[in-house]
Formats: structure tokens, sequence, C-alpha cells
């Protein structure tokens, strides 16, 4: 499958998310490569949970955001966060009990996620908070 890349187009104009978000992509190419050359279920097992907690480490900081801010749409973004979690976790036990067929199941499930959370949902925060000042 087509990797992601974070391309310009993908800003929400604040450096660190912007960062934050670039980091998460590479991370997802660094899952997508271990599987492909076949790299040992433990690898890719640090790959995930490395992956997992910089997304939770990247939530926290926009959440701060929002709240610092009164992003009136605080509540369903950070709903959004909580399901990805919540599946993510889901996903690392299927891993765990070695359910075949999870590897591209999970990549498709990540790259879907983090475009459409970036392009849709994080792109609706940029008017607030660079109303607010936040760049
Ligand atoms: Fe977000």
């Amino acid at each position: 499958m087509e990797m992601v890349e974070w391309s310009e187009s993908m800003s929400v104009g604040i450096a660190k998310i912007d960062e934050q978000h670039c980091r998460l992509i590479q991370m997802m190419g660094e899952l997508d490569a271990a599987i492909r050359e076949k790299a040992g279920e433990e690898m890719v097992e640090d790959i995930l949970t490395n992956l997992f907690n910089y997304a939770q480490v990247h939530f926290a900081v926009e959440e701060e955001l929002f709240r610092k801010h009164k992003y009136p749409e605080m509540a369903l973004h950070e709903l959004e966060h909580q399901r990805f979690i919540a599946k993510a976790f889901a996903f690392k036990e299927k891993l765990d009990a070695r359910k075949p067929g999870l590897s591209l199941e999970l990549l498709t499930f990540l790259s879907s996620w983090v475009l459409n959370h970036i392009e849709l949902t994080d792109k609706r925060y940029c008017k607030h908070l660079h109303g607010c000042g936040v760049s």
C-alpha cells in the first residue's frame, strides 16, 4: 500500500503540532517498512508501542491547547482521540494473540485515521487557535 507522507497541505499552522504530525507519519513509515521487510514480531511491537505512546503525548499537547484557549469543539475532538487509543489497544491485544493478517489491517487503520483526523478534525481548530495567537 501507498504510505502517507507529511506535506505542507497537512499543516495546521502551529509549528509544534506540525512537527508531531510529521513524526507520527514517519513512525507509520517505519512500521510499514518493518512489516514489509518481515522484521521480527518484537521489532514490530516495539515500533507500535513507540507510535502509540507518541500519539498519546501528541493528543495531550493538543488537548492542553484546547483547554487553555477554550476551544468550543474540544469534547468532540477529545472523543476522537479516545476512540483512537481504544482501537489502538484492541489491535495490540490482537497482535499479542498472534492473529494473522493483522499487519495490513493495522496499517490501513493507522494511515486512514491519521489522514482523516489531520485533514478534517485537526484543521477545524486552526481558525480558533490562530485567533488566540497560537502559531
Ligand atoms: Fe487531534
